[in-house]
């Protein structure tokens, strides 16, 4: 933000070198932590090392550093834009200008907008696959996770400069289809779903299976229709291909109430063909084993890199039988990515931590092959959800919690204390915020951990409207539109008038300015909870500025000075809260 005054500096500090007969060097800056001041940070002992070694004289480096530190200060004075420059035991610190400072911070949101925090565009294409749901299944809160993160990662890299494809894997076949099929077929036949799609599909697949447990020598008349389906039945094929757009159509439609988009959609259904001649290159180029009819096709991966250690240990390509496997498919889904989209810079898979070994395997085995992207590609594992009483999510069981149950029930509750806290607005308008808050509620608990770690969901504190949940911050942006609101201002620019600020209003304008350098980090750690944490920090500290400080009821020049920071805060937290797929609303 102080380019051209740092740069300044460091002319001058060249100038110094050269009067005091000094090696040049090239400054290195560093921030200084922020501690209610903001400032740069240069140190002089490779300077002083650097005379030291040059005139071969004997002096103790630290001792130099010291000494050049405080000449260099003296030689500086105060530069433009600074307004405290010290030595301290070898460094020389410079502080800007609070008010020279504050005003660039709002000048950045003022101008930038809704882009404020956006970086410059890289040029570079990455792809994120995620979400991946199993058709004929249902959509639980597990799968939530992985929708939600991927969004939202996807809209972090995006931001952060990437130019970012959106893919999709449903499981569209499988043994889990089959059953569903059979069930179908047997007990359901000319059935279609109404509504509530995604349940109903569910609702099958779970009779399925409960039938199946009953009497497992049904097992039999499975394998005999997935036999059908392998050899291309019509009437299979053609059942399997028309019940699975039902449960594409009930995504779609959960896609779209959590406001989730994708660009390509893959199917591992179409990537059996293409897996089997891998596996046939791999067999042909010797790096697989093939031991059918008595086992499976499999690469001793550690083996063929000559490693001792069991580090990727064994992948099985196909079955004895010669029917594909989950590997296979991602063997051939992995190539398809980089046939598509030759110039990724990476492929990141967002997928349950439990399949990291699966994914370090597929990559390997693709880097063997000779596929150089291979070392592109990225698993980025996430963990459960739990929910209170710890139920762990699985379809078979039915003991699932759909989504669809799970965002009634959030918009429901919000409804309760929205209606409470808006006598005055309409029926209509109080449903749309109770959706708003319902679903930033469910979104940013699953976003507000580290990937690899479980989440815990429990109703009490998604809708905390006093902790670090959505509501809180969402109402932050709200509580800041009300005062803009009420102070009328038609038009406002970003100059403010120099005054002296309270601690909390550095602190809040030091908040803001942190958003681009956040949004950054986030982009290179793949990491959602960045940005959470920082939203509710930010929101935390409006708060506490909103207890301290006056804004509509103090005096000129502070109240305009006052309603600018109110404004900024506002876009940074509207940002932040884009970032996470959560929507700001007006009024709450
Ligand atoms: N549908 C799979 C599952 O439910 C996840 C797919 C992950 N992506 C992949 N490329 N294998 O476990």
């Amino acid at each position: 933000m102080f380019e051209l005054e740092r740069q300044k500096v460091e002319e001058n500090i060249i100038v110094f070198c050269h009067q005091e007969d000094l090696p040049e060097i090239q400054v290195a800056w560093n921030s200084i932590p922020f501690s209610g001041h903001w400032g740069i940070s240069t140190s002089l002992f490779a300077l002083a090392a650097a005379e030291v070694r040059q005139k071969q004289i004997k002096i103790n480096v630290p001792q130099r550093a010291a000494e050049l530190a405080e000449k260099l200060v003296d030689f500086l004075g105060i530069p433009q834009g600074f307004e405290k420059v010290e030595a301290v035991k070898g460094y020389v610190n410079l502080y800007f200008s609070q008010n020279e400072y504050t005003r660039r911070v709002l000048e950045a949101v003022f101008t930038e907008k809704e882009n404020f925090g956006r970086h410059q565009p890289y040029n570079q294409q990455v792809m994120v696959e995620f979400s991946q749901p199993n058709t004929h299944k249902a959509f639980h809160v597990g799968h939530l996770r992985s929708a939600i993160l991927g969004d939202t990662l996807s809209r972090i890299l995006e931001f952060g400069g990437y130019d970012v494809v959106r893919a999709n894997y449903p499981g569209d076949m499988g043994l889990h289809v089959i059953k569903w099929l059979w069930c179908y077929k047997n007990f359901h036949a000319g059935e279609k779903p109404e509504e509530d799609i995604t349940r109903w599909m569910g609702s099958i697949y779970a009779e399925a299976s409960k039938r199946l447990e009953e009497n497992p020598e049904l097992e039999a008349e499975i394998r005999e229709l997935y036999t059908l389906w392998d050899q291309g039945d019509p009437e299979i094929v053609n059942l399997w291909q028309e019940t699975r757009q039902w449960s594409l159509n009930g995504f779609y439609e959960m896609y779209e109430t959590l406001n989730i988009h994708f660009d390509r959609y893959y199917f591992n259904s179409q990537m059996e063909k293409p897996g089997k001649a891998i596996v046939q290159t791999l067999i042909d180029k010797g790096i697989a084993q093939d031991e059918r009819p008595d086992g499976a096709v499999i690469v001793k991966i550690d083996e063929v890199l000559g490693l001792n250690k069991d580090k990727y240990r064994v992948l099985v390509v196909l079955r004895s039988d010669g029917t594909a496997l989950y590997a296979t498919e991602d063997l051939a889904l992995s190539k398809q990515k980089f046939e598509d989209y030759p110039d990724l810079s990476k492929s990141y898979y967002v997928v349950d931590v439990r399949q990291s070994l699966h994914f370090q395997q597929i990559f390997k085995t693709m880097e063997i092959l000779g596929y150089d992207w291979a070392k592109k590609c990225e698993h980025i594992p996430y963990e459960l959800v739990s929910l209170p009483g710890n139920v762990v999510m699985a379809s078979r069981e039915g003991t699932v919690v759909l989504l669809e149950d799970l965002i009634s029930e959030a918009t429901n509750r919000a409804y309760e204390v929205v209606k409470q806290k808006n006598p005055d607005l309409s029926e209509e308008k109080n449903r749309e915020i109770a959706r708003a808050i319902g679903i930033g509620a469910i979104k940013y608990p699953m976003q507000a951990r580290e990937n690899a770690k479980i989440v815990t969901f429990d109703w009490e504190s998604a809708l905390d409207f006093n902790g670090q949940a959505a509501p809180y911050i969402q109402y932050a942006y709200v509580r800041a539109g009300s005062i803009l609101r009420k102070a009328g201002v038609e038009k406002m620019d970003w100059d403010i008038p120099v005054y002296d600020m309270a601690p909390i209003e550095v602190e809040l304008i030091d908040m803001i300015s942190r958003f681009p350098q956040e949004v950054e980090r986030a982009a290179n750690e793949m990491r959602t909870i960045q940005i959470t944490t920082y939203a509710y920090e930010l929101a935390k500290r409006f708060n506490e500025f909103y207890n301290q400080c006056p804004v509509l009821k103090v005096e000129e020049p502070v109240r305009s000075a006052r309603l600018r920071l109110v404004f900024a805060t506002r876009q940074a937290v509207k940002n932040s809260l884009a970032l996470l797929g959560i929507t700001a609303p007006e009024a709450m």
